[in-house]
């Protein structure tokens, strides 16, 4: 099976949750109960918290990311972090285009485009989120939304570069919301990603990229959707804020 092949990786997003000491003690939980996963575990945390997870996860098999990156190297962009300075810190991966960033702060696929290059350029691994609202669903537009919005992120990315991309879809209607795609949309969606994928850089990337579902993942559902074909991970927000709950979406992991 194709999907033997590639990573299964099991991200959390903690979004803006948990201050450093806060996200100290989650990661304290998380170790032990994370520890001989058969998949790759990442905790994507605020920035405030990486330094702490970064020397808190070292030696242990949990990856550490950032929640975004700015695409510029360095200069006057108030606020923003460049992804020499997540490198510096011993971050590994970094998440682009989550759609609270582009709903809330205005970032457009070019903007995921720019961060996306940047993170590869830098060397980290970068999940790139895709995924449509209810209404583009409703409106049967989810396909070519999704195929529109993986091909502007990926530009200029190469094919080797892509080794260092993971795709997360995430369907809006899906995030925070507690109502789950089905494992059969999730499939149908991550498979036309695949099929953008192949159709971009060939067969070989595709079968090779770790593709993510993300949007109200849990312990209780996330058997079924990893057990698809085209669903390799996920990418967690309210459950990675749990030790108990994280783990058991890894574990679910592990044995799909
Ligand atoms: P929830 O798991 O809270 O729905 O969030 C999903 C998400 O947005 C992960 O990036």
């Amino acid at each position: 099976m194709d999907k033997q092949n590639r990573k299964a990786v099991i991200a959390g997003n903690w979004k803006m949750n948990k201050t450093a000491t806060e996200g100290a003690a989650l990661i304290d939980e998380l170790i032990p109960a994370v520890a001989g996963a058969g998949c790759e575990v990442v905790i994507c945390t605020p920035y405030t918290t990486l330094v702490t997870a970064v020397e808190k996860c070292k030696g242990t098999n949990i990856h550490v990311g950032a929640e975004n990156v700015h695409f510029e190297k360095s200069g006057a962009f108030t606020g923003e972090i460049s992804a020499d300075m997540l490198v510096d810190l011993g971050v590994e991966y970094v998440i682009t285009g989550h759609s609270e960033r582009r709903q809330y702060f205005a970032e457009t696929d070019e903007t995921v485009n720019k961060r996306t290059l940047a993170g590869l350029n830098a060397g980290l691994k970068v999940i790139v989120c895709v995924g449509e609202n209810l209404a583009q669903r409703e409106q049967g537009v989810t396909e070519e939304l999704v195929r529109l919005q993986t091909k502007i992120a990926l530009q200029g990315v190469t094919a080797e570069q892509m080794a260092n991309v993971i795709i997360a879809y995430e369907p809006v209607w899906a995030i925070g919301t507690g109502r789950t795609a089905t494992a059969e949309q999730a499939q149908e969606v991550c498979a036309a990603i695949r099929k953008v994928v192949g159709e971009l850089y060939g067969e070989a990337v595709a079968k090779a990229t770790t593709i993510q579902y993300g949007g109200s993942m849990n312990d209780g559902n996330a058997a079924e959707l990893l057990g698809k074909p085209d669903v390799d991970g996920g990418l967690i927000g309210g459950a990675a804020l749990k030790a108990d709950k994280f783990a058991a979406i890894v574990k679910a992991a592990t044995e799909g």
